[in-house]
């Protein structure tokens, strides 16, 4: 760049302002713009290491927050390198229609792979429901996903966000193309699969694999049950006798055989229904959880796993609530009652200040708090020493929706070569242009209308724009 004259450097500047709206489209092919690569340990981390403790074996219902007898053969499958995969997978921008979104979005580790919003952000609005925590979902409630529980395999489950177009929206022909062109998912295929092909299959595969392996073992209610809660305080006592008086009927922490086959004696929904109840919140006008898919089940919702539920507020279906002290509330004073009350009396259970306070203290015990900070479940493209990610300077875009020309400006203080890259919803190259300035100017009329992705690119500084062409 240096060794250019200052009169090249003017006449590719002119050369460029003339040529800006005469440029053809290139023709449109495939391309990742996203240039960070993951920074991953030499030897894999250990996702196949999980021990499940005894009391999730136990079928009584005596220890507080029943088990449930699980099995534990989905842990069982886990293999560090599908994971490790599954791990750069789950953040990798790449595999978004427009590579500005990744699962882990929407799916925080250190808000136990929730969200802390009512409603996520997706590609093109909000999403209709709350983000929801992905700890222990391997074991979990394991046969039921989504609030409205219309999801039964963990698999198929994840090819709705990976492919809806209001979540990773990925056209899974593009990415296997965008993968390929990497200098490490050939390599991490390799090693998950045994050669380096990409299929939808083993993508999801490997994200299966990752979320499987979210387990919160080492939470203080586990530690405890071993020794029959012997260092519980009195109040975390009371809290886990109120617990398991009033709310486990509902929340175990497994599977559910309680109540199901008695209700539901006619319908091949057995399997299903013990995750699935209301606990009395006023119906929802915009949501009517299962009664989406049959609406004999109208208003019911997920029962979802109380473990790190500290970590993943707000909470319900539409994160109506900001607190836990919210939620007791609910259920102490505020039940709504419906065709469907049996477990929970008219209005509440009436809680005491004392007992609010008692199972608010409880159900921080089921907290794990090495969970968020485990390296192998976070984000492998954070690299802090990495400078990928210095922003452009004062820039800014003017779509101007009166005249057909949108201009970029930014700072260039150095007159350095600019990269410029326009990428449409598909996540396809169209434009690629070269220039010496601080203002580009793009024709809106050569773009047919939808939302465009911007990437300029200056040095070791770099943004993104989004200009939606109407
Ligand atoms: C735009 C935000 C967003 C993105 C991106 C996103 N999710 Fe989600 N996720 C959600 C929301 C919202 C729900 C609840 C959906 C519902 O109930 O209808 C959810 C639910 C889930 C569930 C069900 C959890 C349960 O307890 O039943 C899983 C599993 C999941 N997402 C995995 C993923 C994976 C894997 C990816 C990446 C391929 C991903 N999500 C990307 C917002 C997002
Ligand atoms: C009758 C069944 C039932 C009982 C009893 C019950 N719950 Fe729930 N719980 C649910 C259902 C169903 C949901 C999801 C409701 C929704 O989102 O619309 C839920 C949601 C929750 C949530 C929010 C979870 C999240 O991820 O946002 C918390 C916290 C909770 N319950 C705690 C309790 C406590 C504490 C008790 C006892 C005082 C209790 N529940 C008793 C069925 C029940």
């Amino acid at each position: 760049m240096k060794k250019l004259s200052t009169i090249s450097l003017i006449l590719m500047s002119l050369v460029f302002v003339l040529s800006n709206f005469t440029i053809p489209e290139i023709n449109s092919f495939v391309m990742t713009v996203v240039g960070e690569e993951p920074v991953l340990p030499d030897d894999p981390f250990t996702y196949d290491d999980a021990e499940f403790p005894e009391h999730l074996f136990n079928l009584d219902e005596e220890i507080g927050y029943s088990g449930g007898g699980r099995d534990t053969f989905a842990l069982s499958v886990l293999d560090n390198d599908k994971a490790t995969l599954g791990r750069v997978l789950f953040y990798d921008k790449k595999l978004s229609a427009i590579e500005d979104i990744s699962c882990g979005s929407c799916h925080l580790q250190e808000l136990s792979f929730a969200e802390n919003k009512s409603f996520s952000e997706g590609v093109n609005s909000e999403t209709k429901r709350n983000s929801m925590q992905l700890n222990d979902l391997g074991w979990s409630n394991a046969d039921g996903f989504t609030w409205d529980m219309r999801e039964t395999d963990l698999h198929e489950m994840i090819i709705l966000p990976l492919t809806d177009e209001n979540e990773i929206g990925a056209n899974i022909e593009d990415v296997k193309i965008k993968l390929e062109q990497t200098n490490y998912y050939p390599e991490l295929f390799g090693n998950a699969y045994g050669d380096s092909q990409i299929t939808e299959e083993r993508i999801v595969d490997a994200l299966v694999q990752f979320i499987t392996s979210m387990t919160t073992f080492n939470s203080r209610f586990d530690q405890q049950v071993v020794s029959n809660f012997s260092d519980f305080t009195d109040q975390e006592k009371l809290g886990l006798d109120l617990f398991s008086f009033n709310c486990s009927t509902c929340h175990s922490q497994g599977s559910h055989t309680l109540f199901g086959e008695e209700i539901f004696v006619e319908d091949d929904i057995l399997n299903v229904f013990p995750f699935i109840f209301t606990n009395g919140l006023p119906e929802d006008p915009d949501d009517a959880g299962a009664g989406e898919w049959n609406e004999n089940f109208n208003n019911l919702f997920k029962v979802p796993t109380l473990r790190n539920i500290e970590l993943t507020a707000p909470y319900m279906h539409d994160g109506r609530f900001n607190t836990l002290e919210e939620v007791i509330d609910h259920y102490s004073e505020e039940v709504v009652e419906n065709e469907w009350s049996v477990f929970i009396p008219p209005g509440g259970f009436a809680f005491n200040d004392i007992e609010k306070e008692a199972l608010l203290v409880f159900l921080e015990t089921l907290t794990d708090d090495t969970f968020i900070s485990n390296p192998r479940w976070s984000d492998p493209f954070a690299n802090p020493l990495s400078n990928n990610n210095i922003p452009i300077a004062e820039l800014k875009l003017s779509p101007n929706p009166t005249s057909d020309v949108a201009t970029i400006s930014f700072a260039n203080r150095d007159n350095s070569l600019v990269s410029i890259n326009i990428i449409n919803s598909a996540g396809q190259l169209l434009r690629h242009d070269q220039f010496v300035g601080s203002e580009y100017r793009i024709e809106k009329g050569n773009f047919s209308p939808g939302i465009y992705t911007i990437q300029l690119i200056m040095g070791d500084q770099k943004s993104i724009q989004r200009l939606i062409v109407h």
